[in-house]
């Protein structure tokens, strides 16, 4: 007869001895909701790439808003979508007060001014060449870019947003945009870096959702976004952004990158963020359409993954959906 001293099934053998013994769990309130806006009213497009995920109109936007409330869930983050006449080289429209983005957060601030509201800072939603800066000489110009940004964000902390989110992966850009943010008395806008941001593949879906993939053109943004091959360059651009003034790091995408969310989380102990990003998400609901895969399983068991890795926030375009799961429990 086998004599085992440890036997460590015994703390599985039942659902309330799990539930005690369970290191991690998700909740509602480490979810933000990625949301894409766009012109007009009481309009919602579906997005074919990313089925389940729609484009919502400010009106649908603000009554969404308040399901996600009602939910647990207390920060969302905005994603427009510009019409390409009104994009340019420069993307003007970023510094405009009255873009969609900051009348969609006036709007959401107004109806529920509890929820954290967070900005994408770069300009690839309103650049005609869909970089996520400005182009010279066939460059993305990193210090004419960084200014831009500053002043982005001061016209979008202006608007009411929270949190200011750059995520175009310039040199210097939380040092500028901090800067700014002080120089225009906006002490208390937090700064979420997308600081560990890799050149992906896996946001095709996103960019078919605001337009930039066909702005691009097929051109990829390796020459600002991080080589897919890099672990240790994630710690020094994390580094350089608290440094800078960074409240809170994100690392992105998710599931392909939870090494680097634990080293991150590991080595610096600050705020950390991950990014279940639109390929991740077409994924699980693509083979979960065909039958392949349970959806909301799969769905739960990668949000606290993120959780075991080190995240602290999830930012996920399932949001509500888990939202749901978690409160029938
Ligand atoms: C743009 C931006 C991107 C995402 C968030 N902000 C795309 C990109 O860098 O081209 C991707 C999000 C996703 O795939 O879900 N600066």
């Amino acid at each position: 007869m086998l004599q085992l001293d440890q036997r460590p099934r015994r703390l599985r053998r039942h659902p309330w001895i799990r539930d005690l013994v369970r290191e991690h769990s998700l909740s509602a309130k480490d979810l933000i909701w990625p949301v894409f806006v766009i012109e007009g009213e009481h309009r919602r497009e579906a997005i074919p790439s990313m089925p389940g995920v729609e484009r919502l109109t400010i009106d649908h936007l603000v009554e969404a808003a308040s399901e996600a409330k009602s939910l647990g869930i207390t920060s969302m983050a905005l994603f427009p979508v510009t019409d390409p006449a009104k994009k340019d080289p420069r993307g003007t429209l970023a510094l405009d007060p009255e873009n969609l983005t900051c009348r969609a957060a006036r709007a959401l601030k107004r109806a529920h001014p509890e929820i954290g509201l967070i900005a994408d800072v770069a300009l690839d939603p309103y650049t005609s060449h869909g970089h996520d800066g400005v182009v010279i000489d066939g460059d993305v110009h990193n210090d004419e870019t960084v200014a831009i940004l500053a002043r982005m964000s001061v016209v979008l902390a202006g608007a009411g947003f929270d949190v200011v989110a750059p995520s175009d992966m310039m040199d210097g850009r939380i040092g500028a945009v901090r800067a700014a943010l002080e120089q225009a008395g906006h002490h208390n806008t937090l700064i979420l870096s997308y600081a560990a941001k890799y050149a992906s593949a896996f946001y095709g879906p996103f960019r078919d959702a605001v337009g930039s993939a066909s702005a691009l053109g097929g051109a990829d943004k390796r020459t600002y976004q991080m080589d897919p091959g890099n672990s240790d360059e994630a710690l020094r651009e994390v580094a350089l952004d608290i440094e800078q003034g960074a409240d809170l790091v994100m690392v992105k995408p998710g599931m392909p990158y939870l090494d680097i969310v634990r080293r991150v989380k590991e080595r610096f102990g600050v705020p950390t963020v991950a990014y279940q990003v639109s390929g991740e998400y077409a994924m699980l609901r693509a083979a979960s359409e065909r039958g392949w895969l349970s959806w909301d399983k799969c769905m739960s068991e990668s949000l606290l993954a993120f959780k075991r890795a080190g995240a602290d926030a999830i930012l996920t375009y399932a949001a509500v959906e888990a939202a749901r799961w978690l409160a029938k429990g």
